[in-house]
């Protein structure tokens, strides 16, 4: 296959295993261009394209840009907050308005779940889901099947847990519908206030302990707590949730192999994990960071090339 079957990159849920593979051979390709000391290709000399933030960002945001300069896409950066969506311009006039300055692409962060499915369907752009709300974060699943694969050498088979909470993780479930794609084997761990109640149904297994979570698991990806989305108390105290739900050096030594540790960032230092293994050679943290601009790259370029 040499062309995505999607015209956006809404949510992993609407891509094909094809679709993720060909991603991931085409970032290898970019990889190989962004380690170069001309790290540009002229590819996207004649796309515009728009990156449009409600939310703050500071990976996404600067990987995308990056990612489109690295391809010499014309880009525009949008920030929400000082823009006239403070005067009430409703989402659909804003980018309208924004295209009609002849930009090709779109890509949106924005707080509702949603946000960029109700975008694609009422203006003509390709559509690039940064981020909405607690529904899906695509690139970020992406990136972190690619470093997977680059670590473990594939995805298909691997054992990854989910750590954290699940609940308002856009990250959690986009891990998932990439993972599960792949043939990775997942389980999820974390409290029980912050587990889906339909998680097992996206075949997923719920391990309540992470030691036994650990000690089955090739990879951690331990997630934030999201102290912005948390509208009431889910665990009794952060301090309690460390105790329960956080790793640390001393508990990533007493596991019998090596596992692989994740996170998305931002991290909470101490209370997910410690500083000893956010820095450890056990984590592939910043791996993720780099990966994720030819990832981008490869999303933005393969998009691009069906509007051409
Ligand atoms: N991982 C991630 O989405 O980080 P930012 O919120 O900084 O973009």
């Amino acid at each position: 296959m040499s062309e995505l079957s999607v015209n956006h990159l809404l949510g992993i849920k609407y891509l094909k295993e094809s679709d993720i593979q060909l991603i991931f051979e085409t970032a290898d390709h970019f990889k190989e261009v962004i380690n170069r000391s001309i790290k540009k290709v002229p590819s996207l000399r004649d796309i515009t394209i728009a990156n449009i933030f409600f939310e703050n960002s500071t990976r996404t945001k600067l990987s995308f840009e990056l990612a489109e300069k690295r391809l010499s896409a014309d880009v525009l950066n949008f920030s929400a907050s000082q823009s006239s969506v403070k005067k009430g311009e409703t989402l659909i006039d804003t980018v309208n308005n924004i295209l009609s300055m002849k930009v090709d692409m779109v890509v949106m962060r924005h707080p509702n779940p949603g946000a960029g499915i109700f975008l694609a369907k009422h203006v003509k752009a390709s559509i690039i889901n940064a981020g909405d709300g607690a529904h899906e974060h695509p690139t970020q699943a992406l990136l972190d099947s690619y470093s997977i694969r680059e670590k473990l050498g594939d995805v298909v088979g691997k054992n990854v847990v989910i750590v954290g909470d699940i609940l308002h993780s856009r990250v959690a479930l986009s891990n998932i519908f990439a993972l599960k794609l792949q043939g990775a084997n997942v389980k999820v761990c974390g409290p029980k206030t912050l587990m889906p109640k339909y998680i097992e149904s996206l075949g997923v297994g719920v391990e309540m302990d992470l030691r036994r979570a650990l000690e089955w698991c090739d990879v951690a990806n331990m997630l934030r707590i999201q102290n912005e989305r948390l509208d009431i108390s889910y665990f009794p105290t952060t301090r309690e949730y460390t105790q329960q739900f956080g790793v640390n050096k001393k508990l990533l030594d007493s596991l019998d192999k090596e596992i692989v540790i994740m996170h998305p960032g931002p991290i909470n230092r101490g209370v997910e994990i410690t500083s000893d293994v956010a820095d450890s050679k056990q984590s592939i943290i910043l791996n993720q960071v780099e990966n994720g601009v030819a990832v981008r790259m490869a999303v933005i370029y393969l998009l691009a090339s069906k509007i051409k």
